[in-house]
């Protein structure tokens, strides 16, 4: 099973983010990935609603380590688990840029599991880190550091999503990798979290792969083997180039 999962940023308000699911609803509703759409928190509850029993299903972009206390603004994974959310991006490397660690990630990825729900981990190394050779040290360490603690309660499924920092849209000077570069470090995250984990299965991993992903190149990220499926972020915003992405499967 491939998964295309969308990630809407900060880009989509209530409104827009209720039209845009009603759009994707009509058009994806027979794809053969599972799509995860991740709308703002406000928009969480309408996104649901929409999407009710399609099989599209419904993700967060972050979320509280804690369960549950005085952590005013925070929002609980058990709160996200009452919408009916599935899926949530930890770690994501907009939220590590402004000051998240992995201790922080490794918390949060014990709470969405502790709560019934499926983390997303987005690991990546920097421009500076793949030029200086570290990019296997790198990522493998925020693969170890994001499982650290986690026991046979906690390994229903783990999705790592791969993004080079460099590769990000967003990212000033930004420049989308192919397959070649990413391809090694999907095999090194794989391996790494299998022997994280005691017992765990291989079929209980999933590497995505993030980093402008588009219509255009789509198709030579998915067919690889080792890349189970894309998050998305600029390309996720437009109903059409996100059909064609899903459609590249
Ligand atoms: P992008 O974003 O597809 O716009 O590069 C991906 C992400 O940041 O998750």
């Amino acid at each position: 099973m491939k998964w295309i999962v969308a990630n809407w940023k900060m880009q989509l308000g209530h409104c827009a983010a209720v039209d845009l699911t009603k759009t994707l609803k009509k058009s994806l509703g027979k794809a053969k990935a599972q799509i995860v759409l991740c709308p703002s928190f406000t928009a969480i509850e309408a996104v649901g609603a929409v999407l009710d029993t399609s099989s599209l299903a419904l993700g967060a972009q972050n979320v509280c380590a804690e369960m549950v206390g005085a952590r005013t603004g925070e929002i609980s994974p058990l709160h996200l688990g009452e919408l009916g959310v599935q899926y949530v991006i930890v770690g994501h490397s907009e939220r590590r840029a402004h000051g998240e660690t992995d201790a922080e990630v490794n918390q949060k990825v014990i709470s969405v599991l502790s709560a019934g729900m499926t983390p997303i981990i987005c690991v990546g190394e920097t421009k500076a880190q793949r030029k200086a050779g570290k990019t296997n040290a790198i990522v493998a360490a925020q693969v170890k550091a994001a499982l650290k603690g986690l026991h046979t309660r906690h390994r229903e499924r783990l999705i790592f999503a791969y993004e080079p920092v460099w590769a990000i849209s967003s990212q000033a000077g930004s420049k989308p990798a192919i397959p070649s570069d990413v391809v090694p470090v999907h095999q090194m995250i794989r391996r790494t979290a299998l022997a994280a984990i005691k017992g765990i299965k291989a079929s209980q991993i999933s590497v995505l792969y993030g980093g402008s992903v588009d219509a255009k190149n789509a198709r030579a990220f998915l067919s690889e083997k080792e890349i189970d499926g894309a998050l998305v972020g600029g390309a996720s915003l437009d109903a059409v180039a996100f059909k064609r992405i899903v459609e590249s499967l």
